[in-house]
C-alpha cells in the first residue's frame, strides 16, 4: 500500500510529465500520417524541435535492453505476444533473467496472464520489488489496485503512475526488459519511448485492414521518436480447425506482410489463431511454458530468437 500512497503523492514532480505530454500531445498529432504536404512538413519539423527539449534519455538501472511490444489497437494480442516472448527469452540458454513490465494502467493483463497477484514488497529505498512467475520478474499497476476498481486516473496520475513503474522497481540485473504496451499512440507510448532508451520495438497486428492502419501508426510514431522497429509480428494469420485441419484465414491472409513490404519493415514471425493460445493465457500459464513442444509455442519462441538475434546485430553495429 505503501506504493500506492507514493503514487498518489507523486503529483508535484508530475509536472514536468504533464509538460511533457504537452509537447507529445502537439507532436501526436503529425504522427499518423507520413507527412505529404508543406502543412504536414512543418508539423513534423515542429515535433522534432520540441523532442529536442525534452529530458534525456535515461536508462533503467542494471537492464541491457529493454524491448517494446506495441500496436495501434487493442486486442490484437499485444499482452499475449509479450508474455510469451518474455517467456521465449527466457528459455534461450543465453539468458539470465528476463523482466516484464504492463504498462497498460488502464487494463492491466500481466497478473492473470503470470497468474500473479499481491502488492509488491517495498526495499529500504522504496523501489518495489517485482513478483516472479516462470521465473520473470514482472510488474503491473495490477499489482496495486484491486482488479475490480475502477481505474479512473487521468493525465497526471497515468503519467505518474508509469514514471513510477519504469523508475522506483527493483529489477535487479537484467538481459531483456519486454514491455506491454497500451493501445494507441499517445502520451504514455511516446514519454516511455522518449524517458528510457529501447533496443527496439516489435508491433503486432492481424492481418485485418482496421488493425493495420494501426499498426501502420504506431510503427510510425516510433521511427519518428528513433526508436529502432524490429518488425511486425501477424498475430491470428490462419485457423487450423481442430478436426479436419482445413485452414482458414479468417482475419485475412498476409496484411501485416504487406504493411511491412510498404514500410521497408520485416515480419518476425507468424502466430496462429489457436484456442490452446487464448486458453492458456487466461489460465495464468502461457502456452511458451504449459506446452512448450506445441507449434504454439515453437512459433513465439522463434519470434523470441529472431529478436535476439536483431538485438545483438544492432548492439554489435554500434
Ligand atoms: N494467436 C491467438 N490465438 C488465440 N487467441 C489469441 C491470440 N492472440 C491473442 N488472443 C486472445 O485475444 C484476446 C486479446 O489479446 P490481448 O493479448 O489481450 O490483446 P491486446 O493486449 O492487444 O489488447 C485475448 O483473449 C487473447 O487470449
Ligand atoms: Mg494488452
Amino acid at each position: 500500500m505503501a506504493a500506492v500512497k507514493g503514487l498518489i503523492q507523486g503529483t508535484l514532480r508530475s509536472r514536468r510529465l504533464l509538460q511533457l505530454g504537452r509537447y507529445v500531445t502537439a507532436g501526436v498529432a503529425s504522427l499518423s500520417s507520413s507527412a505529404t504536404s508543406p502543412e504536414e512538413k512543418l508539423k513534423d519539423r515542429q515535433t522534432q524541435v520540441m523532442a529536442r527539449g525534452l529530458p534525456k534519455q535515461k536508462p533503467i538501472c542494471g537492464v541491457k535492453h529493454v524491448l517494446v511490444v506495441a500496436s495501434g489497437k487493442g486486442g490484437v494480442g499485444k499482452s499475449t505476444t509479450a508474455v510469451n516472448l518474455a517467456l521465449g527469452f527466457a528459455a534461450s540458454e543465453h539468458v539470465k533473467s528476463v523482466g516484464l513490465l504492463d504498462a497498460d494502467v488502464y487494463g492491466p493483463s500481466i497478473p492473470r496472464m503470470m497468474n500473479l497477484k499481491g502488492n509488491p514488497e517495498v526495499t529500504s529505498n522504496n523501489l518495489m520489488i517485482p513478483l516472479v512467475n516462470y521465473g520473470i520478474r514482472c510488474m503491473s499497476m495490477g499489482f496495486l489496485v484491486e482488479e475490480t476498481a475502477p481505474i479512473v486516473w487521468r493525465g497526471l496520475m497515468v503519467m505518474s503512475a508509469i514514471e513510477r513503474l519504469l523508475r522506483q522497481v527493483d529489477w535487479g540485473e537484467l538481459d531483456y526488459l519486454v514491455i506491454d504496451m497500451p493501445p494507441g499512440t499517445g502520451d504514455v507510448q511516446l514519454s516511455i519511448s522518449q524517458n528510457i532508451p529501447i533496443s527496439g520495438a516489435v508491433i503486432v497486428s492481424t492481418p485485418q485492414d482496421i488493425a493495420l492502419l494501426d499498426a501502420r501508426r504506431g510503427a510510425e510514431m516510433f521511427q519518428k521518436v528513433n526508436v529502432p522497429v524490429l518488425g511486425l509480428v501477424q498475430n491470428m494469420s490462419v485457423f487450423r480447425c481442430p478436426k479436419c485441419n482445413h485452414e482458414t484465414h479468417i482475419f485475412g491472409e498476409d496484411g501485416a506482410r504487406q504493411l511491412a513490404v510498404s514500410m521497408g519493415l520485416d515480419i518476425l514471425g507468424d502466430i496462429p489463431l489457436h484456442i490452446s493460445i487464448r486458453e492458456t493465457c487466461d489460465m495464468g500459464k502461457p502456452v511458451v511454458v504449459s506446452a512448450p513442444e506445441s507449434r504454439e509455442a515453437m512459433a513465439y519462441v522463434s519470434i523470441a530468437k529472431e529478436i535476439m538475434k536483431r538485438i545483438s546485430e544492432d548492439g554489435a553495429a554500434k
